[in-house]
């Protein structure tokens, strides 16, 4: 007979979601109010605060679109992407293949700035894509690439956008809360995220933030937006400052109190705390994945440290190690995606799973787990490498 579900409890150290605070899921369960009781437009208001906070913007157009991130990117595209345009795209994993999707989508065309699995996005390959397309009036690229835990420069990335007369759309899923992101300084037009990786919130909200550029480019618009649901000029009306609230959707009130919570936790952590945390305890797992003998895939400049890819040894068996690790230890870590399925892992620290205990017990776990197997791992090297970080910290 089919019964209530009561999930395992897990150790999410994936590409996300990550684990969930238990204040935040405690913010979860509070009584539902209406999506337009004035208790609950008051929390409307603080969670667009906290997102400006989060973001570091005074962007008055950012807000969270009741859906994942992928909604959060498809917003982006759009809103600002007309028929006819010319978008360049960069892609260095698979989240930039998405863009070129959404662009296409639009009726736009994609100039692709391709990069390898692994690498940054190049800025010398995007200033010669738009010298070679003047025409191009937007430029996508992913800050912290989730397939590959490369990290590009998103600061030069926006500026040439700007030098070049052009609006900038940046994915900040994974970056947010875990390395810095700082849309104003960048001078980012239109920045999305996702609340279940750096912000350990419940998956299914997508923070996003519009400059005054990408708002003016939305208002002038000559056709409508073809998604409803999207479309930020109606959106505005139910997040929008004036305190009369349209109705557009109902809202999901109790997720959003859960990231009101989460966003909370990040304000009384302070954000260089945050990316503090996230550096430290990257630092501690990749030097004692390294000590156990195992290969970090991305180069040590370039790398997340909310994301750690790392290469699987010979003759591992990529399902069995990552079976055996759920199963006794109920840990997940994260198999390569695209390009890099079969040959890396994705071992995440994110938001409230960015913690020292973690860090070790993966590591013990891990060398159990590939001693097991017949795999040639130092014993007790990872631990005593990692620990040798946090002391010297
Ligand atoms: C960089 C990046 N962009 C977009 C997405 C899509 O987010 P979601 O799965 O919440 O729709 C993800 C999800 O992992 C991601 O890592």
């Amino acid at each position: 007979m089919t019964s209530s579900f009561y999930p395992p409890r897990r150790t999410l150290m994936g590409p996300g979601p990550s684990d969930v605070s238990p204040r935040v899921l405690g913010a979860l369960g509070r009584p539902t109010i209406g999506h337009l009781d004035p208790q609950f437009v008051h929390l409307m208001d603080e969670i667009k605060a906290l997102l400006q906070f989060a973001f570091r913007t005074e962007n008055t157009l950012t807000l969270p679109i009741s859906a994942p991130g992928s909604a959060g990117m498809e917003a982006c595209f759009v809103n600002l992407v007309s028929p006819g345009d010319t978008v360049i795209v960069c892609q260095n994993g698979v989240f930039g293949g998405r863009m070129r999707e959404n662009v296409e989508r639009c009726g736009a065309t994609a100039i692709m700035v391709q990069d390898a699995w692994g690498d940054p996005v190049c800025p010398d390959k995007v200033a010669a894509a738009f010298a070679a397309n003047p025409e191009a009036n937007l430029l996508a690229f992913v800050h912290a690439e989730t397939s590959t835990g490369a990290a590009s420069d998103a600061a030069a990335l926006c500026a040439l956008a700007t030098a070049n007369d052009a609006l900038s759309i940046v994915d900040t899923v994974t970056s947010l809360g875990g390395i810095p992101v700082n849309v104003d300084e960048w001078g980012a037009d239109a920045v999305y995220s996702g609340t279940q990786k750096c912000l350990s919130c419940i998956p299914g909200i997508s923070p996003v933030t519009f400059s005054p550029r990408a708002v003016e480019r939305i208002q002038k618009r000559s056709r409508p937006v073809q998604s409803w649901f999207l479309d930020m000029q109606l959106i505005m009306g139910y997040w929008g400052g004036s305190s009369k609230r349209a109705y557009h959707h109902t809202a999901p009130v109790n997720n959003l109190y859960a990231l009101h919570e989460a966003l909370l936790m990040l304000q009384e952590e302070g954000l260089e705390d945050s990316w503090a945390r996230h550096h430290r305890n990257h630092l501690a797992l990749s030097a004692g994945l390294e000590a156990m003998g195992l290969a970090m895939a991305v180069a040590a400049d370039y790398r997340l440290p909310q994301l750690n890819s790392v290469r699987i040894p010979p003759g591992v068996d990529d399902a069995a190690v990552r079976g055996a690790l759920l199963a006794d230890f109920d840990l997940e870590i994260g198999a390569g995606l695209g390009e890099l399925a079969g040959t890396t892992w994705r071992i995440g620290l994110m938001g409230h799973a960015s913690s020292e205990c973690n860090v070790l017990r993966c590591l013990n776990a891990l060398e159990a787990t590939l001693a097991d197997q017949g795999a040639e791992v130092g014993r007790g090297l990872a631990m005593q490498a990692a620990r040798a970080v946090y002391a010297g910290a």
